[in-house]
């Protein structure tokens, strides 16, 4: 429906013209008129789309409201273009516009959608010049997951994987080109005191490979940090070991990547179960550039020092005690900290090839506990001049998961829950739901059909149930919920495609090409309203940045197909209805297959 939205903003456009005449439009009725006023429909029974702006006219111009509405209704139908695809528009209530578009177009659309794989999502094209020329740039970073090395993953850093692995999903489909970037703390104070700390308890640890695990590692970090908060020795000597790494000691640089490696084991096994696709790129890639970025904002004169520390200071930074905060760029000791490895990350990612990653689009995705830390280094980076005018950086925030309790999620003795056990969980109570349900149908399955079904839906229910809320809010952890076959879960769209499939296997022909189809039945309109969204839908996650608007699609999208499902016949219609309502099926099909590979949800044909 993208195009047809843009087809009914022109015809509208032409029509402002001759309702409005250019002359004499006073600025805010010219910004009224210029605002995007088709807008997807707020509920189905206003039709596809509403215009809205009558309202603000009549206020602007001291008209009644209905009146302007008539006036452009009026015109539109004058308009060839419009007539073609929409049905006579209706005005409601104070003076909304509602348009429906007619069912020659919506039948034609649906063909279309029969023969095209991307049903009907256009793909971004760019031309090379354009993108040499650094006036079109089709590369996009993703900076997610971006765990801690010898710490453990922790929740948090699960939604940051699970979100940032569907946006890039989304926006690789548009046709962009995403680095898909993990940005692991690899450096800093926490080797100094695990390398400090493992040189007395298992030196051997520190030059030879899988003498630790992840747990014992960040057992004996937990331990290294008590020592380092209570013991000025252990302090001064962690502190020199740091040193000693960043002035690139050769032990040191071998016990430190040791560990890195040790980790990166680690966190490799959990992006393989949840099918993740991450290219490393640690803060110590940032190295290098760091006296780099500290030169470059004191030529620019921004820097300040501050009892011995390089600092900027930014209007509205205010510390608790109502002064201006300093932001710290290099520490009074020389050392460099996160922010100053997050502006030469920026710097570096904006530069043009060979020197950098030419991207024209930079997405954070952590926690909202970072926002103003990227909202400085943001600001830093703009002052300093580093982001070109066509380029943009944004942080995608998200909240906290809490259990049900609405408190931080812990395991029952009140530790941090570890991520494979989550997803250990998730996949062992998918497989005693299956069994209990296969029990009440009185099915009997072998255990690879099982084992199959227990891990797709388990997996299936943790990344469903993070992406379909807003991921602004914070997010209750619910097994039961996550898993029930009821409700906005992955459960029950995938078991709408499971419908589906049964469908073809027993005898309905998905592979409906370009027969004649025709509809009569509300239940197939309604469906098939829903089937054209999908363009828009993909558009705004693209925009907006928000998982949970294509979740909510393909859940509203699942419940009208269910609707249909039960209402109406399928195989036992007589033709051509029958091939018309397989068509649906097919196009339901793949809509929520595409819909959920977006969202890096795996699908199955039986459950
Ligand atoms: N390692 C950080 C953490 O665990 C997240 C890094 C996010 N990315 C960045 N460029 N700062 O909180």
């Amino acid at each position: 429906m993208l195009e047809i939205s843009a087809r009914l903003e022109e015809a509208l456009n032409k029509a402002f013209i001759k309702v409005f005449p250019k002359e004499g439009r006073s600025s805010k009725t010219s910004s009224i008129l210029t605002d995007s006023n088709v807008v997807p429909a707020s509920k189905p029974e206003f039709g596809d789309f509403q215009i809205n702006c009558a309202l603000s006219l009549a206020k602007e111009l001291k008209q009644a409201p209905r009146e302007i509405a008539q006036q452009i209704t009026d015109q539109l139908q004058k308009d060839n273009d419009f007539v073609q695809i929409c049905n006579p528009p209706q005005i409601a209530g104070p003076g909304f516009i509602n348009l429906s578009i007619n069912s020659k177009t919506l039948i034609s659309e649906i063909h279309f959608r029969l023969n095209d794989k991307r049903l009907g999502v256009p793909l971004k094209k760019f031309s090379s010049e354009e993108i040499e020329e650094g006036k079109n740039n089709n590369r996009v970073i993703i900076d997610f997951s971006s765990p801690n090395i010898a710490k453990e993953m922790h929740v948090g850093h699960l939604r940051s994987t699970i979100i940032g692995d569907s946006l890039a999903r989304v926006l690789e489909f548009c046709g962009y080109e995403v680095l898909r970037l993990n940005h692991v703390g690899d450096w800093g104070t926490q080797f100094g005191m695990l390398i400090t700390h493992l040189k007395e308890v298992v030196p051997e640890a520190l030059h030879k490979k899988d003498v630790v695990e992840i747990s014992d590692l960040v057992n004996f970090y937990r331990q290294a940090k008590k020592r380092f908060d209570e013991d000025k020795i252990f302090q001064k000597q962690s502190r020199d070991e740091v040193v000693n790494l960043q002035a690139g000691d050769q032990e040191s640089l071998i016990a430190w990547q040791l560990l890195c490696k040790q980790s990166r084991k680690e966190f490799q096994k959990i992006y393989d179960r949840l099918d993740i696709k991450l290219t490393e790129r640690g803060e110590s890639f940032y190295n290098k550039f760091l006296v780099d970025v500290i030169n470059d904002l004191k030529n620019k004169n921004l820097l300040i020092n501050d009892q011995g520390a390089q600092c900027i200071f930014l209007d509205g930074v205010i510390g608790k005690d109502g002064k201006p905060q300093p932001i710290i760029i290099q520490k009074s000791d020389g050392g460099f900290n996160y922010t100053t490895t997050d502006l030469a990350a920026i710097k570096y990612r904006l530069t043009t090839p060979p020197n950098g990653d030419g991207a024209f689009r930079l997405i954070y995705v952590t926690d909202a506990g970072q926002a103003s830390h990227f909202s400085g280094v943001f600001q830093i980076a703009k002052i300093a001049n580093w982001i070109p005018t066509n380029c943009q950086i944004e942080h995608v925030p998200f909240g906290l998961v809490q259990g049900e309790d609405g408190k931080k999620l812990k395991t029952r003795s009140g530790e941090t829950i570890r991520l494979v056990d989550l997803l250990d969980e998730a996949i062992q109570r998918a497989r005693e739901d299956l069994k209990d349900r296969l029990n009440t149908e009185s099915r009997s399955e072998n255990e690879s059909f099982i084992d199959k079904v227990s891990k797709t839906v388990g997996i299936a229910a943790i990344k469903y149930a993070d992406l379909s809320q807003n991921r602004i809010s914070n997010y209750q952890f619910s097994f039961d919920k996550m898993l029930s076959l009821q409700g906005n879960t992955a459960p029950y769209l995938l078991y709408a495609l499971v419908r589906i499939a049964g469908i073809s296997r027993n005898g309905g022909d998905l592979n409906v090409s370009s027969q004649k189809i025709q509809f009569n039945e509300s239940q197939e309109w309604a469906l098939i309203r829903k089937l054209l969204q999908l363009d828009c839908i993909i558009a705004e996650v693209e925009k907006e940045l928000l998982p949970n608007r294509l979740c909510g699609y393909l859940f509203e999208l699942s419940q009208i197909f269910n609707r249909f499902y039960d209402q109406v016949p399928i195989l036992k219609a007589s033709e051509p209805t029958r091939t018309s309502r397989l068509a649906l099926c097919s196009i339901t099909a793949d809509t929520l297959k595409l819909g959920m590979s977006l969202l890096g949800i795996p699908t199955l044909e039986r459950m």
